[in-house]
């Protein structure tokens, strides 16, 4: 008996049989028995939020990423606020960001009162443009925040050195490159802040959460004092104390990370460096199939990054095919392959829009990539054969629209 090809049988969308009978997600946590147990051990503690497991999960996170400093918060969003306002970003101040990413990295500039200013990506990392942000640059701006898309590191040393010569502040956005490598140097030890998510399709998940490093003891304090009300001491420092007594010295939030899921968090710690590898090496995978796809251009690496490969997004290259990119998603998520899209440009949504006037052909590079972009499930518990299923949907809905062979 002879089996038909994946480019030849009919495709789901059209009421083929599916690739896989099951939906494989885009991204997905991994949780083990470890994992429970450390989270059961601390339900049954004193400390279920404010105890000892955050000092334990932000020293082990600061000696992971190289930095003298860590600072978790309540999530990836609360992080990125924290380092705004450790900025000192004001009203009538501005702050340069990519269009490529998720609206937080803009709306947290928003919540200082402050006007995000956008600048154009690079082509082939879809990180920020160092000459872009150059350009975008005025007396108001204070400070930058490059974002490491996709888990590929931005081009740091650029932008430092920009930022330097204009006296700015640089806020890494690395949500998505938790362990990823620049020159040598992990991410979280090298930008002035530096910004990690904890949601469940990072590489470590405490359900929510998220981290600020830093090497400056200034910014540690105040990122501290902001995720607790701008308090200067926490209840157990005064409970160790016999101290009542305590100041609120700036107008901060409740942005703690419960001891609950910083104990998750501890424990995720030890497996990321095996995340990481199961990452990388589905990404080798990928791309030794798709770099020779006609139709397909799979993500850049450039020699002095070491991505994190937090998404695997390829791009399509649109003209040889005889539908849109829309199509070829629906036809994926027919294979039961949880194709996603990352991102809609921050400046294109709705709120963008009605607020800054931004109208589309603002920048067209960030605009090119939106249309053609879209990611493959990426994930540390991704097997062998769930691999093997996405390059086979892919191939099959790739082949069938148009693209006739290869290179
Ligand atoms: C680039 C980027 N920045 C910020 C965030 C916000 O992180 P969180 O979801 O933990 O609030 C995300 C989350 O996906 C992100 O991808």
């Amino acid at each position: 008996m002879t089996t038909t090809p994946a480019s030849l049988r009919t495709l789901a969308i059209d009421g083929g049989s599916p690739v896989r009978a099951t939906f494989l997600p885009y991204g997905r946590q991994s949780i083990d028995e470890a994992d429970i147990h450390a989270v059961v051990e601390v339900l049954r503690s004193d400390w279920l939020t404010t105890g000892p497991k955050i000092a334990e999960f932000e020293d082990a996170f600061a000696a992971y990423a190289g930095a003298s400093h860590a600072i978790s918060f309540s999530s990836g969003t609360a992080a990125l606020h924290a380092a705004a306002f450790t900025a000192d970003l004001k009203p009538g101040d501005e702050a340069i960001t990519t269009p490529l990413t998720f609206a937080a990295t803009g709306n947290c500039i928003l919540y200082q009162g402050a006007t995000p200013v956008f600048a154009d990506v690079s082509p082939d990392t879809l990180n920020l443009n160092p000459e872009k942000f150059a350009e975008r640059i005025t007396p108001k701006t204070r400070a930058v925040f490059p974002v490491d898309y996709a888990g590929h590191p931005a081009d740091l040393t650029a932008i430092l050195e920009i930022a330097r010569k204009h006296g700015l502040i640089v806020i890494e956005d690395a949500c998505h490159a938790l362990g990823a490598e620049y020159r040598g140097a992990r991410v979280g030890s090298i930008a002035d802040m530096t910004v990690f998510s904890f949601h469940p399709v990072k590489h470590i998940t405490t359900g929510e959460g998220g981290m600020v490093t830093t090497n400056n003891p200034h910014f540690a304090e105040t990122l501290r004092r902001f995720r607790n009300h701008g308090i200067s001491s926490d209840a157990r420092q005064r409970q160790s104390a016999a101290q009542w007594y305590y100041e609120m010295v700036l107008l901060g939030f409740n942005y703690r990370l419960p001891d609950i899921v910083c104990a998750l968090g501890l424990q995720q710690l030890k497996r990321l460096e095996a995340n990481l590898a199961r990452r990388r090496a589905v990404a080798d995978r990928y791309t030794a199939v798709f770099r020779d796809m006609l139709g397909i251009v799979p993500p850049a690496v450039r020699s002095e990054a070491n991505p994190a490969w937090h998404l695997y997004p390829i791009r399509l290259d649109l003209k040889t095919f005889v539908v849109d990119r829309a199509q070829i998603f629906r036809a994926l998520r027919a294979e039961n392959i949880g194709v996603n899209v990352h991102y809609i440009p921050v400046h294109l949504h709705l709120y963008y829009r009605d607020r800054f006037g931004y109208r589309g052909g603002e920048f067209p590079v960030a605009e090119d990539a939106y249309s053609r972009l879209i990611s493959l499930p990426m994930f540390h518990g991704m097997t062998d054969k769930d691999v093997d299923d996405v390059i086979q949907a892919v191939t099959k809905v790739i082949e069938h629209y148009g693209a006739t062979g290869k290179n």
